[in-house]
């Protein structure tokens, strides 16, 4: 009997698992319910300026339809936008010009020293904020009734309202965080008519001490799914197993219900590698409630997995397809990564290896697009800091757009990914929980930081609310360490004891670091910031007047080591875990030490256009195995003939000769992470470096006196653009002299025209004083450099961008725009 009750037990168990594999090879598409995901950047209208909404159209707005939605006035005369199609007609273009997403317009004003205008140091970089509205007709097809469509937000600058054929959606504070509104309600679906959705923005308060731009600046998404579908951020992926033979898989899914009927599904997960192979598929079934959410969980593996690091960026996927009676409704992509992450006492450990960070900070902004970067431009940025030999970014203060992490789990970056603000109010927990269920799933992410230097680090009340965070940041993830990036409090109020890891921003020269990790036996530190070597591109000088910082070292904040010594200590001691340098390029606004005339940080070892300073060679000489020798300054002073003179050198060289007109000068022993200094008479001519290896001569640079400039050259990054409206060419303009060497003092106009399919949408120098608008098509060169960036069209064709500058040889780029 019992034998036969276990044969029974058997067979049905068989017969059940080939009826789910059966439905999972069975399933089918139904085109209906596709999920889509269209790019909603493009075909916007914007209107600057405050405008009055009427008191009864806003109550109206909360209550329902209504035909003057949005009445709205300017200081002059009356502007309608109503945001009711039907009204339509009343509509004045005139008042609004045509914008595509991302955009900034804080970037396009003009330079003021006008607190009254909102014009401040910090915050915008001195230019004026305030407040724009964005307004956009669309259609929505017949056949899309029935779906659910929401709008994805993926960051406003900030405080922004939405509202939708006149329906107040709601609002969002935060700068930094997405917002989504489910329009599926409120839509008008084929003849219904068009649809209009308003946006207000407010930028008039502001959330850090950096330029924080204005405006939708990222992207927009429109998301149109069943309405049984995977639920936002509703995947998360961990792999808590790993060993070279198989990695265990976790899959969750949450799966969302929005029909008024229970749902049986059945949930097929897919782990695919990055050729499309298909290596386990899971299969499981589930009733889920009506308007009800339901995780389910899977368990799968991948046998001897390439893991996942800078190095080697090796990635799978989670390819998801939610199933009701043989049918495809829902379909879902999650990209993660294997690796193990483990930071201890004795420092960080990637896949089981000791492995110093080698990070930087960066805020968002760019030369001539503000906050409003198109993808190729962060990437560009990814690009350049991979370049120095960076294996890790910090996205300071506040999450950063979900494009950026895509390119650092594919390009190979950790990510330290921080959340603003230090609040367990019901909206920071809301900014919190938002950021960490939005990027959980990618491997480059290592660590979250909860906050930045917050007033009431080291107070009990801020240990209590930090204590909240760290508790829900490890419910939603509980398998990364929490930190928070301290510069003060660290041993008081019980702040510390909260974190996994404590950060130190800055050790007070080395020494609290080293100090505190003797005193605290269990106390685990990483370097969250470092450096704040301040100088500008090209300059030799601390110059008052201009707002300019010499690259000498002549003045340095006493918070932070020259470039390249913080690394000393990391390397001395390697359970700091590696550093983030404080910053990777400079940025707007913080203008420090100067307020103006200076508009712009000095902090990056790049300049805002990515331009390199002298100090990116100490970390491209500390954090690669390339030989590296960078003298300095420049080589053009005709004032000071017969003076003494300083010349700098950045090495990794065991030792450097140095040679004026073919003269040897003399050799220095390099010591390891310092720079090297000698004295000299100058005289104009060549001095060369040159750096040498166990006796060999492995790398020399040189530094020319040049004579005046004589031509322009052009170089782009690319000489192939996608048609698709996004793409850019970033194309570095450099003064030169006859014989073709960079004229270092150069500053002359650049002026630019552009034919065929594409637009330039801005333009920088790296000077930090510059007060020429960014979006112009001409620009002053800066000691030798300036940059002019260039958008394609939708359309195919050739683009030539021709740069003049009066009587010098000009240059042209083409590029091909496909
Ligand atoms: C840090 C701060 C940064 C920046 C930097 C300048 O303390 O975290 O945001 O202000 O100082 O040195």
């Amino acid at each position: 009997m019992f034998k036969r009750l276990v044969k029974y037990c058997v067979i049905c168990f068989f017969l059940l698992l080939s009826a789910i594999k059966g439905m999972s090879q069975n399933a089918k598409q139904t085109g209906l319910s596709k999920r889509t995901k269209e790019c909603f950047d493009f075909n916007w209208h914007f209107h600057k300026g405050d405008i009055a909404i009427k008191r009864a159209v806003k109550a109206a707005g909360y209550g329902g339809l209504t035909d003057i939605n949005v009445k709205v006035e300017t200081n002059k005369e009356a502007v309608i936008a109503y945001t009711d199609v039907d009204k339509a007609s009343t509509f004045k273009p005139e008042d609004w010009r045509e914008v595509d997403l991302p955009h900034d317009w804080c970037v396009e004003g003009t330079f003021v020293n006008d607190k009254s205008i909102g014009s401040a140091p910090a915050v915008s970089g001195y230019l004026p904020g305030g407040i724009g509205f964005y307004r956009k007709e669309f259609e929505i097809p017949e056949s899309d009734k029935g779906k659910k469509i929401s709008i994805e937000f993926d960051g406003i600058f900030r405080n922004s309202t939405v509202w939708v054929n006149g329906q107040l959606m709601g609002s969002h504070q935060s700068g930094y965080t997405p917002s989504n509104y489910d329009l599926t309600d409120i839509l008008r679906y084929g003849n219904e008519g068009k649809n209009v959705i308003l946006v207000k923005v407010d930028a008039t308060e502001y959330e850090g001490w950096w330029y924080e731009g204005c405006g939708i600046y990222r992207h927009v998404w429109l998301n149109k799914t069943d309405k049984l579908h995977v639920d936002r951020f509703g995947t998360y992926v961990t792999t808590p197993v790993v060993s070279p033979d198989e990695a265990a898989v976790n899959i969750k899914t949450s799966i969302k219900n929005e029909y008024g009927a229970i749902k049986n599904i059945t949930l097929i997960s897919k782990i695919v590698d990055n050729k499309g192979v298909v290596l386990a598929t899971k299969t499981s079934t589930q009733a889920i409630e009506p308007f009800g959410t339901t995780e389910v969980s899977q368990k799968g593996a991948i046998q001897k997995p390439l893991l996942w690091s800078p190095e080697t960026p090796n990635l799978y996927k989670i390819l998801t397809e939610v199933a009701e009676n043989g049918n495809i409704i829902d379909n879902y992509e999650t990209t993660f990564g294997v690796r193990t992450i483990e930071i201890s006492r004795n420092g960080v450990f990637l896949n089981g290896k000791l492995y110093p960070v080698k990070g930087t900070c960066n805020h968002q902004d760019f030369a001539g697009i503000g906050v409003a970067l198109p993808d190729k431009i962060n990437e560009y940025k990814l690009k350049l800091l991979k370049e120095v030999g960076c294996n890790a970014y910090r996205c300071s203060h506040h999450p950063p757009t979900p494009e950026l992490l895509d390119m650092c789990d594919r390009m190979g970056l950790l990510v330290l990914d921080e959340n603003r603000m230090l609040s367990s109010s019901e909206e920071g927990i809301k900014d919190l929980t938002t950021m960490l269920s939005r990027d959980r799933n990618h491997p480059s992410i290592f660590m979250w930081s909860m906050e930045n230097e917050e007033w009431i680090q080291g107070t009990v009340t801020g240990a209590r609310i930090l204590k909240t965070m760290v508790d829900i940041t490890h419910k939603i993830d509980p398998t990364r360490p929490v930190t928070a990036a301290m510069n003060h409090g660290r041993n008081e109020g019980g702040y510390s004891d909260v974190l996994d890891v404590v950060g130190y921003n800055y050790g007070d020269k080395g020494l609290a670091y080293v100090k505190d990790h003797e005193k605290y036996p269990n106390r685990i530190e990483f370097c969250t910031e470092a450096t704040s070597f301040i100088s500008t591109r090209g300059e030799y000088q601390n110059d008052w007047g201009k707002g300019y910082v010499s690259n000498l070292g002549l003045w340095q904040p006493g918070w932070g080591p020259l470039p390249g010594e913080d690394w000393a200590d990391i390397v001395k001691y390697p359970y700091l875990g590696g550093l983030f340098v404080w910053t990777g390029f400079d940025y707007r606004g913080e203008p420090t030490p100067y307020q103006w005339p200076c508009v712009t940080s000095h902090f990056g070892f790049m300049d805002i256009c990515g331009f390199p300073k002298d100090g990116y060679y100490a970390y491209k000489a500390a954090w690669t195995n390339e030989p590296v020798v960078h003298i300095f300054p420049h080589w053009n002073w005709p004032g000071k003939v017969g003076d003494s003179i300083q010349v700098h050198c950045y090495t990794n060289c065991d030792e450097v000769e140095l040679l004026l007109n073919g003269k040897r000068i003399g050799t220095q022993k390099a010591i390891p992470y310092t720079k090297l200094i000698w004295k000299l008479i100058y005289k104009p001519g060549k001095l060369e470096a040159r750096g040498y290896k166990g006796g060999k001569l492995v790398t020399t640079d040189i530094v020319e006196t040049t004579s005046d400039p004589a031509q322009v050259a052009l170089k782009s990054d690319c000489s192939v653009l996608k048609a698709d409206g996004c793409d850019v060419a970033v194309i570095r303009v450099v003064i030169k002299d006859k014989q073709g060497r960079v004229v270092p003092v150069a500053d002359n106009l650049v002026t630019f025209s552009i034919d065929g399919p594409g637009r330039i949408i801005g333009t920088g120098n790296g000077n930090p004083s510059s007060h020429e608008p960014d979006k112009a098509s001409q620009r002053m060169a800066f000691n030798g450099y300036c940059l002019v960036l260039v958008q394609s069209n939708k359309q195919a064709g050739e683009i030539r961008l021709k740069a003049a500058s009066g009587t010098l040889k000009g240059d042209e780029v083409v590029l091909k725009v496909q």
